[in-house]
């Protein structure tokens, strides 16, 4: 049977906060430890944080052990998963460099996605090319490693499309060498993108929004307890909304009904505590207490965690190292099948040889 491969991946520019672990980390370790994959990488890509931050390599060097960090402590485990770090496996940029012939600039300009970062990072006047080619990058990420499943967002959606284009193309003008990759989105809708503390749609780091799996017990506490909720459920007895309210929406990524069972069993359920706000009679504070003690339920073993790796750093780089070294040699395969398939394998080529000098030969037979 062909075998199940994941590739993923994240760029070193920040932390990782909740609703990446609720978005994909949580499920990359289900993944992980479902033993239905041959084989998982999980790359930090530097490179391709560095096509819009090329003016800020330390922010990207910063980040590196961040995420290393946040994916051991979320129990990405190196002995099941390879972890290893893009711009370490040059490969992988000899391959775009022959992907790039199969793409036009009119398709790369369709990528809603592109489309969408373009205009975020006021790159309309003047697109730097690197930027332009990341989702060619992207494909060489997943292709060199023959990956079958790609679980992400929503938002790569369209770079999984076109790496799926860039595939079919390869392989039906140079022979089947490539595998198309799936993507593989979170099941649950609430996991899709937890919005800011602040209600706003997204997190981010500007905007002081996040509740990061690195922060402190403290500090997870101060965040949930200043949240926004429903800004008209002014009094207790004020009937409240539940829908686009970022408590509720944090509740239905991480409350089950054992959270219910062990921090308040007044409610069996979500849907109980729910109908309750709905009605009136119900303060936020109470429900922001409950959140609160659903989070530190979640992320205090992953804080534990995290500190055991923080005091031994030179074994998480030793780690990278490892892991990179292993990508690069799966990655030096295809790329050398690549070239067989294109020809360009000249030294390998005894045939191309042998026809060259029979060719010149003849000119000096006499
Ligand atoms: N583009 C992804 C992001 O912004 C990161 C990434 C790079 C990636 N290469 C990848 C994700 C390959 C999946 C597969 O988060």
């Amino acid at each position: 049977m062909a075998k199940k491969i994941i590739l993923t991946g994240d760029r070193p520019t920040g932390k990782l906060h909740i609703g990446h672990y609720v978005g994909s980390l949580k499920n990359r370790v289900l993944l992980q430890n479902s033993g239905d994959f041959d084989e998982i990488n999980i790359m930090i890509a530097d490179a391709q944080a560095l096509t819009d931050n090329f003016d800020n390599p330390e922010k990207v060097r910063q980040n590196i052990i961040e995420v290393a960090l946040d994916y051991l402590s979320c129990g990405i485990d190196p002995t099941k998963s390879t972890i290893f770090i893009q711009s370490q496996v040059p490969e992988l940029t000899e391959m775009t460099f022959y992907f790039m012939n199969l793409v036009t600039v009119a398709r790369v300009q369709r990528n809603p996605t592109v489309k969408a970062e373009i205009q975020q990072k006021d790159f309309e006047a003047s697109i730097p090319m690197g930027f332009f080619s990341y989702p060619i990058s992207q494909t060489a990420d997943i292709t060199a490693f023959k990956a079958t499943t790609v679980p992400a967002g929503e938002d790569q959606e369209p770079m999984i499309e076109q790496a799926r284009e860039i595939v079919r193309k390869f392989n039906s003008i140079y022979g089947e060498v490539l595998v198309e990759p799936e993507i593989l989105l979170p099941k649950n809708r609430a996991q899709l993108r937890l919005p800011g503390t602040d209600g706003k749609a997204k997190m981010s780091k500007s905007l002081g929004n996040c509740i990061y799996l690195s922060d402190s017990e403290a500090d997870v506490k101060k965040k949930v307890m200043s949240m926004f909720t429903d800004p008209n459920h002014l009094r207790v007895e004020d009937p409240g909304r539940t829908e686009g309210n970022p408590v509720f929406i944090y509740l239905d990524a991480f409350a089950t009904d054992d959270s219910f069972a062990e921090f308040w069993p007044d409610y069996h359920n979500l849907a109980e505590l729910k109908e309750h706000y709905e009605r009136g009679g119900l303060g936020d504070v109470k429900i922001k207490k409950f959140l609160n003690k659903v989070l530190q339920a979640e992320l205090s073993p992953i804080r534990a965690r995290r500190e055991e790796f923080e005091r031994d750093i030179p074994s998480v780089y030793a780690m990278l190292e490892e892991g990179s070294k292993k990508a690069e040699r799966e990655a030096a395969k295809t790329l050398q099948e690549m070239k067989h398939a294109m020809r360009i394998d000249y030294f390998e080529d005894r045939d191309l040889i042998a026809e060259q000098a029979k060719r010149f030969a003849e000119k000096y037979k006499k």
